[in-house]
């Protein structure tokens, strides 16, 4: 365990428990992270933060207010989730029979600079790839592919994102940054 860094800058209003907390990392007010909680260098988590033991968290994520990161979910570097945002991490959860529920936690996980648009609800045992951009209150049920645009409910991939953020032309190139793409079994990959 590596402790949190020096150099983190936690809110005197936030509830930081023994977690990891990589350097330069801020938290604001009201934010709480549970033991066990690892958290990686140059995060901002926002007001209202929630983070569970076991969650994980790369490096350079902003996580916008009032989101909480379960147990069982891992986000990768330079994620961006946005307010109000919900991961579950209980496929069938049943106030009764709370002994189910580590045996039915389904991790779900989030690739190197994904987007997740404000108040989307994204269902457990998913894997959002890379660069993917989930839009503003989507409904994610199954994977999204590297690079794919997810809006509606259920949440359908409706286009393709470069790492800027622009949408892709159908040439799979972008016209702000003109970086280029091709398919792959993951998605896209840059060329
Ligand atoms: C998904 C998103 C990136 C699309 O932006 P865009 O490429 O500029 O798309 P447009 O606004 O031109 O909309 C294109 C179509 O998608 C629809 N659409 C856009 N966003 C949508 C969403 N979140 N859910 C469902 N449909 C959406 C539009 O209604 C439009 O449909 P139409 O062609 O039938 O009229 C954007 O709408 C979005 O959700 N951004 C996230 C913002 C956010 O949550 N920020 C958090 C930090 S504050
Ligand atoms: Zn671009």
């Amino acid at each position: 365990m590596v402790g949190i860094h020096p150099t983190v800058r936690i809110h005197e209003r936030a509830l930081v428990d023994a977690c990891e907390i990589g350097p330069d990392t801020r938290v604001w007010a009201f934010a709480h992270v549970l033991g066990e909680a690892r958290i990686g260098a140059r995060c901002n988590l926002g007001e209202g933060v929630f983070v569970e033991g076991g969650a994980v968290i790369g490096d350079d994520c902003t996580i916008k207010n009032g989101v909480a990161v379960w147990e069982g979910v891992s986000l990768g570097n330079k994620v961006f989730v946005g307010p109000n945002a919900v991961f579950t991490n209980i496929g069938r959860p049943r106030a009764a029979r709370k002994d189910l529920y580590k045996a039915r936690f389904a991790t779900t996980h989030v690739g190197d600079g994904a987007t997740i648009g404000a108040n989307a609800t994204i269902l457990c045992g998913v894997t959002i790839g890379s660069y993917a951009f989930v839009g503003a209150g989507t409904v994610v049920t199954r994977n999204v592919p590297a690079h794919g645009l997810v809006v509606g409910n259920p949440g359908r991939v409706r286009g393709w994102v470069c790492c800027c953020a622009a949408r892709l032309t159908d040439a799979l190139e972008c016209p702000e940054c003109k970086m280029r793409f091709r398919k792959d079994a993951d998605g896209l990959a840059p060329l």
